[in-house]
């Protein structure tokens, strides 16, 4: 049969490098107006669907989060006609709630990133154009991933507010009680501008956060790579356990 493009493609940040269980069909390497992806496009089966792979950090994990081209990713999973997109990220606690290990698929974002390429709205426009961010993820892949994680008994955490901050430094005691102020329970480096994109675009995209450290302040000592490292690799295969559903079925 010939293949056609998949519909479902997943983002994965780091800790997900590869997508274990995926049998590679082929590697596709895209081209855009804003420059060249992360890495190749993976696309295989996972299950019984055909996914598109992208490693955000390249595949030997070496682009840190400010230089990512987000542009070009989003831009190159349009082109290639996928719809949907779930982005897994790894991010620090702020809340009690959002222990290391929770995954918790966010309904929120703040974004205190700058200097990023974060629109495509911007040359050789017709008219000045506005794109409604009100809900920044989209409700049906949101309710589609908690409800693989239920199945794959993780009990995914419903919600919170994912704040974006620049990096690639983790942030100081003083900034985590402002983004607490601010009503954020998550902190990445990675959220922003990548679904602002995906909503310029028009693609379905929703969050698959795992904790892999309580943030700055919140726990005793400094944030140390080895306790990320052991928080990681438990989180994430919590996260292929809710990805084998959503996609298995
Ligand atoms: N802050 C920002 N980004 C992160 C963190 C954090 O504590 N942990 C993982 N990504």
């Amino acid at each position: 049969m010939p293949s056609k493009t998949p519909e479902i493609a997943i983002i994965g940040g780091t800790g997900l490098r590869r997508l274990k269980g995926l049998e590679i069909t082929r590697r596709m390497v895209q081209k855009t107006p804003y420059g060249e992806p992360s890495g190749p496009f993976i696309v295989g089966h996972y299950g019984s669907r055909e996914v598109v792979f992208l490693a955000r950090h390249g595949l030997r994990h070496t682009i840190p989060p400010h230089r990512i081209n987000y542009r070009a990713n989003i831009w190159a999973l349009k082109e290639i006609g996928v719809s949907k997109v779930i982005s897994v990220a790894a991010v620090g606690g702020i809340s009690e709630r959002m222990a290391p290990c929770t995954v918790a698929i966010p309904d929120q974002i703040v974004d205190y990133t700058w200097g990023r390429g974060h629109t495509f709205f911007e040359e050789g426009l017709s008219e000045v154009v506005h794109v409604d961010f009100t809900e920044p993820y989209s409700e049906p892949l949101r309710r589609a991933l908690l409800e693989a994680g239920r199945r794959a008994g993780i009990e995914p955490v419903d919600g919170g507010t994912y704040a974006t901050t620049q990096g690639p430094r983790l942030e100081t005691a003083a900034e985590i009680d402002r983004l607490e102020r601010d009503g954020c329970e998550l902190v990445g480096m990675t959220g922003m501008p990548e679904a602002a994109l995906a909503r310029e675009l028009e693609l379905e995209y929703a969050c698959c956060a795992v904790v892999v450290n309580r943030a700055a302040g919140r726990s005793e000592g400094p944030i140390t790579m080895t306790m990320i490292e052991r928080n990681l690799a438990l989180g994430m295969e919590r996260v292929r356990r809710l990805l084998g559903e959503v996609l298995g079925g």
